[in-house]
């Protein structure tokens, strides 16, 4: 059994259909069938139901497609990992959603080119989703992200919850009066939530914390990044829920005033590949721990 009998096995049970399966892989169908031909012999069961349509697993199909894909993603890990302790130059590449730059992330990069100038750091703004499959192709080495979604071969840390707050135009009626806003007072207004895609993304944790509480906001603008949502809100189209830390982006005609919900926090996640262990990243997690502590902000302490 090859590798690749793995990688057309797992295309052929994901897509469900030998032809769809085929494109996927960049191949014709004939060889596609007759390779998954050779692994049933190889094995010596049926991994596919016989004349099913849509295609079905046998229940030795579900197992091996249970325990081929996390295989795959070893392999995909261990190029990755390879590559990198094979570089001469020691380098960094960093992905962040946008709203960590308004965060912690400029003094965690300033401290730590300043401790480790050796290291090439780069810095990606992508957003969660695509920081998993840029962890996995080897794009970037580190996400700073938002979203907890499960992925087998990408070890997450949390980091911190941070407070959300609600940017609200100057004249806006809840701006003009002292004091925190709570979400049934929002149900109303015309909610701007963004990234729109890739989905899940903030947005969806936006919504959720109304889901949260019951309630259902009236009107759902969608629109495509942090700060569309943030220039639309100074223009008094609506108003937006961001996490505390945007309140550092001092835009004008935009107040903000703290979200009295016990639902209204989001993660701050350090992603990583499950195997990658290097001292470049053992550095990058001590010095956001050093920066919290040196600001007092209370976080939690996992190593890597
Ligand atoms: C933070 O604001 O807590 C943070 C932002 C980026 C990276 C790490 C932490």
């Amino acid at each position: 059994m090859e590798l690749r009998h793995l990688r057309y096995f797992v295309a052929v049970a994901e897509e469900r259909n030998f032809t769809r399966a085929a494109a996927r892989l960049h191949i014709a169908q004939p060889p596609l069938s007759r390779q998954i031909q050779q692994l049933e012999q190889d094995l010596g069961v049926a991994l596919i139901e016989k004349g099913s349509r849509p295609l079905r697993l046998t229940e030795a199909g579900q197992f091996f497609l249970a325990h081929a894909k996390p295989l795959l993603d070893q392999v995909r890990d261990l190029k990755a990992m390879t590559q990198r302790v094979g570089q001469l130059e020691r380098t960094l590449a960093i992905g962040f959603v946008a709203s960590t730059l308004y965060g912690q992330l400029p003094e965690i990069v300033r401290r730590y080119r300043e401790r480790h100038p050796e290291v090439e750091v780069t810095l990606h703004e992508m957003t969660t989703v695509e920081q998993l499959a840029a962890l996995k192709d080897g794009r970037i080495d580190v996400g700073f992200g938002r979203l907890k979604s499960e992925d087998a071969s990408i070890r997450r840390i949390l980091l911190r919850e941070e407070r959300m707050v609600v940017a609200l135009p100057l004249n806006h009626r809840l701006a003009l009066r002292a004091g925190g806003v709570r979400l049934t007072e929002l149900v109303n207004e015309r909610l701007l939530v963004y990234p729109k895609a890739p989905r899940p993304s903030f947005a969806d944790q936006v919504l959720g914390i109304f889901g949260a509480a019951n309630l259902a906001p009236g009107q759902v603008t969608e629109v495509r990044e942090l700060q569309i949502a943030m220039g639309l809100v100074a223009a008094g189209q609506g108003l937006s829920i961001v996490p505390e830390s945007v309140q550092g982006m001092h835009h004008g005609n935009v107040v903000y005033r703290a979200l009295e919900d016990k639902h209204a926090f989001s993660p701050i996640l350090f992603s990583v590949r499950h195997m990658d262990r290097s001292p470049e990243l053992e550095a990058m997690l001590a010095t956001v721990y050093a920066v919290y502590d040196d600001l007092h902000i209370p976080h939690e302490k996992e190593s890597l």
